[in-house]
């Protein structure tokens, strides 16, 4: 009797153990290896299952899957969508780190906050927090492969690896900022889309392109903000309209830390390239697609202290959520209007017939 009395408390204490481990808050301010990440997308689903679903969309060279977050509000209308995608480039450590706050802060923030319910109830936005994950495992190897950038896939002779995944996008392929060097870092693959993460995204934007208001992909580093086209003889169509949002985003990051983001072309404020899978969303009638280049502007580099890594992604949320708001807004302002236009157009006729009955 004692010890059955004595095993259950053991047992008590083994419970509560475990679901206080259960609940150990999860470290936004570190980075994470990919196991811990994938662990955290499916914790995101279980503690939000009413919000947020785990999408699988593609797998790598490697054969891993590569699945993102669709986090939103279930309702009966159509809803637009949201993309964005972090870890493109494996070396750039802080860019998943910032997908999974802007989950998190998403999730704490509709409860509270009107207007997030709002844009969470009209659209549903896709977060994929690590998109090459080959890369991503492999730069957390050992130091030697700290500042790997690319997939892993095998070039065409089988001495070299990887594929410039943000040059093999179907936008202008091949023609400037690429090698087709498989040795160099910005190898550009064999053709458009030869690479498995970029068909990965291809196929999945692509096959609900109407749907995407925005397209936000986010690397490091250098502080930028940049708009299509990465290829100097184009320019996008809203161009003015993208220089409007991207300056208001970039006061809004000023306003966070006080840190200066400029905003313009890949060739107006970096250099030209082609292939990114910015300008292929452009190019698809996506109308706002831009790319974050975070923290910070060379001291660091792509190996930001993780003390930076919540300031960045503070002030990163911001410029994100301004853009965010402007699409939303553009979209359902715009709708709500016509609707009351509508209403208003009834109540003329509703007077109109009031009058002819007289
Ligand atoms: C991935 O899986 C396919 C199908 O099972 C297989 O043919 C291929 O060799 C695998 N690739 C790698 C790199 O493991
Ligand atoms: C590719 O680049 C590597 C490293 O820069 C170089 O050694 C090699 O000769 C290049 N190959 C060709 C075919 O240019
Ligand atoms: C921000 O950078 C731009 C150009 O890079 C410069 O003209 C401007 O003075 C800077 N502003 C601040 C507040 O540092
Ligand atoms: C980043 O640093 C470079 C060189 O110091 C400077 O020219 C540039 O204006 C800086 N950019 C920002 C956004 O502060
Ligand atoms: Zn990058």
């Amino acid at each position: 009797m004692l010890n059955m009395v004595g095993l259950s408390f053991v047992a008590l204490l083994l419970t509560v153990g475990a679901s206080t481990l259960e609940r150990a808050e999860y470290d936004y301010y570190k980075y994470h290896p990919m196991d811990e990440i994938s662990s955290w997308m499916a914790q995101m689903e279980k503690d939000h299952p009413d919000v947020v679903t785990i999408v699988d969309y593609g797998k790598t060279y490697e054969n891993r899957t590569i699945s993102l977050l669709r986090i939103g509000l279930k309702t009966e209308a159509k809803k637009k969508a949201i993309w964005m995608d972090c870890g493109i480039h494996a070396r750039e450590w802080i860019a998943p780190a910032f997908c999974q706050y802007f989950v998190r802060q998403i999730l704490q923030t509709y409860k509270t906050d009107a207007k997030m319910e709002t844009m969470m109830t009209n659209m549903d936005f896709y977060v994929t927090p690590v998109l090459n994950i080959d890369g991503y495992i492999y730069s957390w190897k050992d130091s030697s492969t700290r500042l790997w950038r690319k997939n892993r896939s095998p070039g065409p002779s089988g001495d070299c690896y990887g594929t410039d995944l943000n040059r093999n996008f179907d936008a202008n392929w091949g023609t400037v900022g690429v090698s087709f060097n498989c040795s160099s870092n910005v190898y550009c693959g064999r053709g458009p889309i030869s690479e498995p993460e970029a068909q990965a995204i291809t196929y999945f934007v692509g096959s609900r392109k109407e749907d995407f208001l925005c397209f936000l992909t986010i690397h490091s580093y250098g502080q930028l903000l940049l708009v299509p086209y990465g290829h100097p003889d184009f320019t996008a169509s809203n161009y003015d309209e993208l220089m409007k949002v991207g300056r208001g985003a970039a006061e809004a990051i000023l306003k966070v830390h006080g840190k200066n983001y400029t905003v313009g072309t890949s060739p107006d404020v970096l250099y030209a390239n082609s292939g990114s899978s910015r300008d292929w969303a452009r190019m698809q009638e996506i109308p706002l697609t831009f790319t974050f280049e975070l923290r910070d502007n060379g001291t660091y580099g792509f190996k930001l202290p993780e003390n930076q890594i919540q300031p960045t992604c503070e002030e990163a949320y911001s410029g994100a959520l301004h853009i965010i708001t402007y699409a939303h807004d553009k979209t359902f302002n715009g709708a709500a209007a016509t609707a009351a236009a509508t209403l208003w157009t009834m109540l003329l006729a509703v007077g109109v017939s009031g009058a002819n009955l007289m």
